[in-house]
């Protein structure tokens, strides 16, 4: 067996304690505080190297007033650009996804420019005073690197190496195998709220209960447990000196997995016959089941075609590791599913935000019943160029964003609004919503220019 990832190298952290108050979530003022101050300054999960398996194929994402133009190079690697023409600042290209064979052309005067970024063609190139642009132009180019199949890129010219910034989550995803999984849901659509609504949402499982569970007041905070179990008392909180966070939740029963009897039911039924245990033989121990699962998991996943469990620790095989990495991205992380969270600011509103809802399987999972992952989409629209689904960009209220994760969203748009009240004082934390105040503390950080080493 390879080396398991060690899962105690995350330090504790103090917080601070400033307040947070309402218009962090409403000023315009702020807004561009944090845009000139942190998003111009750290790596941003941008794009999949999946999408972009020639050289020629490009992929364009917005992140607040930019649009980052990533594109495969012929020697196999990825440069990402600002998609701007040089000549007079018309973007490059409009769509989000697409190829080049030779050159990007600009759609106001034909400057075109090679997949990594030189003008080789102007028209009427002898009527420039400062000299012919061709072999003198370029595009403006950002840091880009890659980690786990994800195309991460920073605008800042001094920006550290991808992995100090991502500190302990490298290992910990290296070992996944994550790079190899597919994307198989992804839902997209523009909230009316601030990022940070989402994100903050993200980095607490204190809301569980009421927002999806239909807990009240009165509910047993310990009995209330639904595919994992969210007891803050049972659940392992890590901040990272790096800014991000993890949060565990161990999986693999919950108490509403049996019946009066004590029968095991569905899914986690469906998910034990998988494994070769007999549901049966747990009757009125569903506890039991989690230790079981991990060894049988263990012990016949790689023959099974789950190879990367053999280099993660027991604990990764059924429970939820559920990071945030600074700025803008949540994930959930089971043993064979990659939830993907994603909020990206609006170009001028601070009171909107892109959101994907977004879900990858590990291969060897996405044959395997839909119970031995706790949510699931499917391939059967993958596109067969990528191998992985198009992204469905949908219209809030009108559609969807997907099951559980909608609850979320119909929070988020009530919680903007509530944010704009002059009546609100500010942000009164639980200890296990200690993330959020670290979250902000680092933003504040950021703005007045200290940033993490
Ligand atoms: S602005 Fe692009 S060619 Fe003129
Ligand atoms: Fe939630």
């Amino acid at each position: 067996m390879a080396d398991v990832v060690n899962l105690d190298q995350w330090p504790d952290q103090q917080t601070r304690g400033h307040t947070i108050p309402g218009n962090r979530y409403t000023s315009r003022e702020f807004f561009e505080q944090e845009w000139e101050g942190m998003w111009t300054k750290v790596w941003l999960l941008l794009g999949r190297e999946a999408q972009l398996p020639n050289p020629g194929d490009w992929q364009m994402e917005p992140v607040g007033r930019e649009e980052i133009l990533m594109v495969r190079q012929k020697d196999g690697g990825i440069k990402a650009f600002f998609n701007v023409c040089q000549h007079r600042g018309n973007p490059l290209v409009s769509e989000t996804r697409g190829h080049v064979r030779s050159r990007f052309v600009c759609k106001y005067h034909s400057w075109a420019f090679t997949p990594d970024g030189e003008l080789n063609f102007a028209p009427d190139k002898d009527d420039f005073p400062e000299g012919n642009p061709c072999g003198k132009v370029r595009l403006v180019e950002l840091a880009c690197e890659t980690f786990a199949g994800f195309i991460w890129v920073n605008m800042d010219p001094e920006a550290q190496p991808l992995k100090q910034f991502l500190g302990p989550i490298w290992d910990e995803w290296e070992a996944r195998e994550v790079h190899t999984w597919k994307r198989t849901m992804a839902n997209t659509m523009w909230l009316p709220c601030n990022w940070k609504v989402v994100l903050d949402n993200f980095n607490e499982s204190y809301h569980v209960p009421t927002v999806h569970m239909g807990a009240t007041p009165s509910t047993d905070r310990k009995a209330v447990r639904g595919n994992i179990n969210t007891y803050y008392k049972e659940t392992r909180f890590d901040l990272a000196d790096e800014g991000h966070n993890r949060m565990v939740m161990k999986g693999g029963y919950s108490t509403g997995q049996t019946d009066k009897e004590g029968n095991i039911l569905e899914p986690l039924a469906g998910l034990l016959e998988y494994w070769g245990l007999d549901p049966a033989e747990f009757k009125g121990r569903p506890e039991d089941t989690r230790e079981a699962l991990q060894e049988a998991k263990r012990k016949r996943g790689p023959e099974m075609g789950y190879s990367h469990y053999s280099n993660v620790p027991a604990e990764q095989l059924t429970d939820a590791f559920h990071y945030t990495l600074f700025p803008n991205f949540a994930v959930s992380l089971w043993s064979d599913g990659f939830h993907f969270l994603r909020a990206r600011p609006h170009p001028d509103d601070p009171e909107q935000c892109l959101f994907d809802n977004w879900w990858y399987s590990s291969p060897a999972s996405i044959g395997a019943p839909n119970s031995n992952r706790p949510l699931s989409g499917d391939l059967e629209n993958a596109n067969p160029e990528t191998g992985e689904v198009d992204v469905n960009v949908l219209t809030y209220p009108e559609d969807s964003i997907g099951p559980a994760i909608e609850e979320d969203v119909a929070v988020f748009v009530t919680q903007q609004r509530g944010f704009r009240s002059r009546g609100f004082k500010g942000v009164y934390l639980s200890n296990q919503e200690k993330r959020i105040r670290r979250y902000h503390e680092l933003i504040d950080d950021y703005i007045d220019g200290r940033l993490p080493k």
